[in-house]
């Protein structure tokens, strides 16, 4: 087993191989786009290092390492159509540089695309893939749906926020990481820890995310910072909030998110002072340490050699530090 950099060096190679923009453009030239925009490529350095965690060859992995990014990013032109969003890895959105048609159906077209590369495999590997990716998707649209469903909620609780997070977010690390078990052949019982040890690390990794929409520096999220305070969503941040601010800082909140300014500047100042001044920042700190742990745990009941336990337990540790 290599490291994840190498991992994500063979996958951007065959990315570029596969996606090149064709006719009509007006369809494939925003997949080209924002699949060339590049980010982290968590998700299929994933697939393929946990091809080989298990003892498989990560060349046969590159198939579902492809699916699994390009669902994500149909995930995120039509998430940033959702949540208007301006900016994505540094820049313009895909519904902005085009508009909102163009998002919808290139985000339609590599959802498809992302079927196919599914079709490489045969027999039960194909079938047990396809089963996986199919729920997984749907439990994204869940997530999808409840992330908009709290925007105009006010009694969102934190289990309710917890729940959303797993299904709009960690299920796909989590299958990411089980579909290179299933292609390594991996046992029932391997594949299912694996998967628990994604799903708390994606927790980590998204309430990450919501830490970073408000303290993240904007040279290096590529994203607008604030944006979920200009949305009003309900992040960990905002809920812990109005549970541990003083009564008078926690309506005043309230009153924030019911509001939408034109310039939402005061807006982000006053709340970025609440999460901070009540303890939520460092509470969300705490809790991306804990499901870190817990997918460690999970990691260490596990039975894999200690040095490729170290470079999974890196990866953990290198998310929570994460400015990107
Ligand atoms: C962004 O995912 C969407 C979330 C689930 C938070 P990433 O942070 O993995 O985005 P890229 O692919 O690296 O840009
Ligand atoms: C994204 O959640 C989840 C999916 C795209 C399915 P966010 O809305 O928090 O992701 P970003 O912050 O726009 O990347
Ligand atoms: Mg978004
Ligand atoms: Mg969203
Ligand atoms: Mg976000």
């Amino acid at each position: 087993m290599q490291n994840l950099d190498f991992y994500r060096e063979a996958f951007e190679s065959y990315l570029k191989a596969s996606t090149a923009a064709k006719e009509p453009l007006g369809l494939y030239e925003p997949m080209a786009y924002i699949l060339g925009l590049g980010g982290k490529r968590l998700r299929p350095s994933l697939t393929l290092l946990t091809s080989e965690l298990f003892g498989g060859d990560f060349h046969s992995a590159l198939d579902a390492a492809l699916a699994v990014e390009i669902f994500h990013n149909f995930s995120l032109v039509h998430d940033d159509i959702m949540d208007d969003a301006p900016l994505r890895r540094g820049k313009t959105t895909v519904h902005e540089k085009w508009d909102i048609n163009t998002g919808i159906l290139s985000g339609d077209v590599m959802l498809i695309r992302a079927y196919q590369c599914l079709e490489s495999y045969k027999g039960d590997i194909f079938k047990e893939l396809l089963k996986l990716f199919s729920r997984t998707a749907v439990e994204v649209c869940e997530g999808q749906q409840y992330d908009v469903d709290f925007e105009n909620r006010n009694d969102v609780t934190i289990t309710e926020y917890l729940k959303m997070i797993t299904f709009k977010t960690a299920v796909l690390i989590a299958a990411a990481m089980k579909m290179g078990a299933i292609i390594a052949k991996a046992s029932k019982e391997d594949s299912a820890n694996i998967y628990e040890f994604g799903r708390n690390l994606g927790i980590a990794f998204q309430l990450q995310d919501d830490y970073l929409d408000t303290f993240g520096d904007p040279e290096t999220f590529g994203k607008r910072i604030g944006g979920d305070i200009v949305e009003n969503k309900k992040t960990f941040l905002y809920l812990k909030s109005l549970a541990l601010a003083e009564e008078s800082d926690a309506r005043e909140l309230e009153g924030l998110f019911t509001q939408t300014p034109t310039d939402p500047t005061e807006k982000i100042e006053r709340t970025r002072e609440i999460y901070m001044s009540s303890g939520a920042a460092q509470h969300a700190r705490d809790e991306i340490q804990n499901y870190t742990t817990n997918a460690f745990k999970i990691l260490d009941e596990m039975q894999v050699s200690e040095n490729n336990k170290k470079a999974f337990k890196q990866i953990g540790e290198k998310l929570m530090q994460r400015k990107v």
